[in-house]
């Protein structure tokens, strides 16, 4: 098989950033995906109906011209959540999920939860109509150790809020743990999970041995080789509980590469290369459409796109290594290997 036509691609979990980075990083995306759910953690957070369509509207205008991508919009969830303007932008279609940081979990985070009894009201009105809520599944307490903060979280936080508020939908955002991947496939119809592309392709040995790799430092960091490939089975199993959500995060080299670097990989470029490389060593290049363009609108209850991408296989593509901005590059995720696949169409 040398040619792939998918139903085009959305990505579940994205960030776009603002200004001259949002307007770098945007084409690497609209050249593939037809829809994605945009990550609230600006400074300061998208945390009110009006400051997600004044965001919205930035990313339209920041959208090159014919594009037909559409940008779903997310509320950051604080304790100080306004029942009635969340109702108010999820009536409107402004609003397609809520986004849950424990507070300090990653990259401005700041004003994520740390009380959660303070947004119970909140996420009881989601569940009732039904609005998502996409969670950083990472505690934040110190004592926990980095590796096991996804694990950890399950127990402490996740389970217990589910339980709490039956029927509420969650999407546990980039799992990275077996897990993870575990809860996730024996739970009901209400919750899902969104898997990197980074991911499916890094373990924690690329990041430390050797020398240490800050562009492959991202939070959740990636774990062992045996979580790695519990990944690789979810993805690739067909089951609809899994899709794609990049979590393609730029940052300037100048703020990965510091004493203290920043959190995040920047793979909006060649995801859809690497899925495919991914997919078809697993012998499961038949079950990419569904991880990349089937499930996600599944979970989210909106129609499929309706036009395609193809991917043709021939000599090993070439990507740029960074994206230029007017700041300074963002280096593209090296995964470590030859690209087989193009998009052609
Ligand atoms: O690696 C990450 N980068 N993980 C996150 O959760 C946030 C993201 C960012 O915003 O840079
Ligand atoms: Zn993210």
């Amino acid at each position: 098989m040398n040619t792939l036509t998918l139903i085009r691609p959305d990505d579940w979990h994205l960030h776009l950033r603002d200004g001259a980075m949002l307007r770098a990083v945007l084409p690497e995306t609209t050249r593939h995906f037809g829809r994605a759910i945009i990550m609230p953690n600006l400074v300061p957070p998208v945390a009110t109906g009006a400051q997600a369509a004044e965001y919205r509207d930035r990313i339209m205008a920041a959208k090159p011209l014919n594009s037909k991508f559409q940008p779903l919009m997310t509320l950051y969830l604080t304790e100080e959540t306004d029942v009635r303007d969340l109702r108010a932008g999820a009536e409107i279609g402004l609003i397609s999920a809520v986004k849950l940081y424990p507070a300090g979990a990653t990259t401005n985070s700041a004003s994520g939860v740390a009380d959660f009894t303070k947004v119970k009201r909140v996420l009881e009105n989601m569940a009732q109509i039904g609005l998502p809520l996409c969670v950083h599944g990472e505690v934040t307490d110190p004592q926990v150790d980095i590796f096991d903060r996804e694990a950890v979280f399950i127990d402490r936080v996740l389970d217990p809020i589910r339980r709490d508020v039956p029927g509420l939908r969650v999407v546990m955002e980039h799992i990275t743990t077996r897990d993870a991947a575990d809860y996730v496939r024996e739970a009901d119809d209400n919750l899902a999970a969104t898997i990197t592309t980074h991911h499916l392709v890094i373990n924690r040995n690329h990041i430390l041995v050797g020398g240490i790799k800050p562009h492959y430092y991202c939070l959740p960091v990636a774990k062992r080789e045996e979580h790695r490939r519990a990944l690789v089975a979810a993805a690739t199993s067909g089951d609809a509980s899994f899709f794609l959500g990049t979590d393609s995060a730029p940052h300037l080299d100048s703020a990965k590469l510091q004493p203290c670097g920043c959190a995040g990989c920047f793979t909006a470029t060649n995801t859809l290369s690497i899925l495919a490389e991914v997919f078809e060593a697993e012998g499961a290049l038949d079950r990419l459409e569904g991880f990349t363009s089937r499930h996600g609108p599944g979970f989210y209850r909106l129609p499929l796109n309706s036009d395609t991408v193809t991917l043709t296989k021939g000599e090993p593509v070439a990507y740029p290594t960074a994206i230029d901005t007017p700041d300074g590059p963002v280096t593209v995720f090296d995964p470590g290997m030859p690209l087989h696949w193009r998009v052609t169409e």
